[in-house]
């Protein structure tokens, strides 16, 4: 089976381009390299001692990616590629909404051109914006709070009236929560531009001497420890919930969402002292005030992917860490120059 995986290139889609050309699927990839390495490719090869196909292309590109699918016979799309910034897409919502519905237009077009009807979207937990209540269910109410949400929210909605037109579509819409990790080799991981956003490349970026100190964005939310909560959940989990969105595709009509979490929370000083432990030493921080926008708890209840995908998260956060550890301190400066690791196509 041949899957069409749209930033293949980046942090999610590297980890899942693993795990398919581990479980014996075709794999073509289209990134545009605008937040990912092409160096990545090597290592997946490296990893998996499987070839795959790649295409250097922006999805916006309708013409070339028709070429792909005059050239390749797709089964399935897995559909990550996405601008993924919160800060960034209220600064600038128009590339926001142009290239994360403009992708995923292009991609449905070609599919009804060519008769694909098999999709896995990359949505997000934030689709649930700040909800009373957790665990996040579902089939609860959306909300958007920045462009960045909206745009998958609408998606999401987009892919609905989709599938209304064509009930022969097998549509997944995998809400990640919050990634984190990287594969055991250390080959491959998370490589964000510029300094981080998120709280685990941050606090590894300080660990290995790049920034001074972390600023944990509040300690006065109503939780045990007064800093927010979030559900890590490891990448090679995320990637394999793809494997099983796929497979349930493949066997049923329809269009699901799906939580991918671990359904545990954690919050940020449980993080930080996690990473002191597997690193073995100190990590400076200050506590600063909340950030704009944040939230103060979120956790998935992942029944429904348990249930319908047979898909369960096995990793816990001690591995997490471990794992994130190991893929920074390999590759201090990302793929840029990284130590002791030289990988030939
Ligand atoms: P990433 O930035 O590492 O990967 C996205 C990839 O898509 C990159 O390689 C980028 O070069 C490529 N890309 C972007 N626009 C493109 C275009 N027009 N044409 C071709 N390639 C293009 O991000 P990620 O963390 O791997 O996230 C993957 C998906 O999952 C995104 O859609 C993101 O919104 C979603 N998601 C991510 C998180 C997270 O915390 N990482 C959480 C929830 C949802
Ligand atoms: N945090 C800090 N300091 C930092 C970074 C984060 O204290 O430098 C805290 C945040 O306040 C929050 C927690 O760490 O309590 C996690 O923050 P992240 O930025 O890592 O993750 P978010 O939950 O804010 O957002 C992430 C993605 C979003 C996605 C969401 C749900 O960045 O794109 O998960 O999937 F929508």
């Amino acid at each position: 089976m041949k899957i069409l995986v749209t930033g293949g290139a980046g942090y999610i889609g590297s980890h899942t381009c693993v795990e398919l050309l581990n479980s014996g699927y075709d794999v073509i990839i289209v990134d545009n390299f605008s937040n990912s390495h092409p160096k990545v490719l090597n290592r997946i090869e490296t990893i998996t001692g499987k070839p795959f196909k790649f295409y250097h292309s922006d999805i916006l590109n309708e013409k070339e990616m028709r070429f792909i699918f005059l050239n390749e016979q797709v089964d399935a799309v897995i559909h990550f590629a996405g601008l993924k910034a919160v800060g960034e897409s209220v600064e600038n919502p128009i590339s926001y909404y142009h290239n994360n519905l403009m992708s995923t237009i292009v991609l449905l077009k070609l599919m009804k051109d060519f008769n694909v009807t098999n999709f896995v979207f990359s949505s997000s937990a934030t689709v649930y914006g700040d909800q009373q209540t957790v665990p996040l269910k579902e089939k609860l109410p959306l909300q958007a709070t920045n462009p960045y949400g909206r745009s998958k929210l609408m998606i999401e909605e987009m892919l609905g009236d989709v599938h209304i037109s064509n009930p022969e579509m097998s549509i997944a819409l995998l809400r990640y929560f919050n990634p984190i990790g990287a594969h055991e080799s250390g080959l491959i991981g998370e490589n964000p531009n510029g300094t981080p956003n998120n709280l685990v490349p941050y606090i590894t970026q300080v660990a290995v001497g790049k920034l001074d100190y972390l600023k944990i964005f509040g300690a006065d939310y109503s939780t045990l420890d007064g800093t927010g909560i979030r559900d890590y959940i490891h990448v090679v989990d995320l990637a394999l919930g793809h494997i099983k969105a796929l497979e349930r595709n493949s066997q049923q009509n329809g269009i699901e969402a799906y939580n991918l979490g671990t359904g545990n929370g954690s919050s940020v000083l449980e993080m930080l002292n996690t990473f002191i432990q597997v690193i073995g030493r100190d990590i400076p921080y200050k506590i600063k005030d909340r950030r704009s926008g944040d939230i103060a708890v979120s956790y998935a209840d992942p029944s429904k992917a348990n249930q319908l995908l047979n898909w369960k998260a096995s990793r816990d956060v001690l591995s997490m860490c471990e794992d994130s550890w190991r893929w920074q301190s390999m590759n201090p400066n990302g793929y840029e120059q990284s130590k002791n690791i030289e990988v030939s196509k």
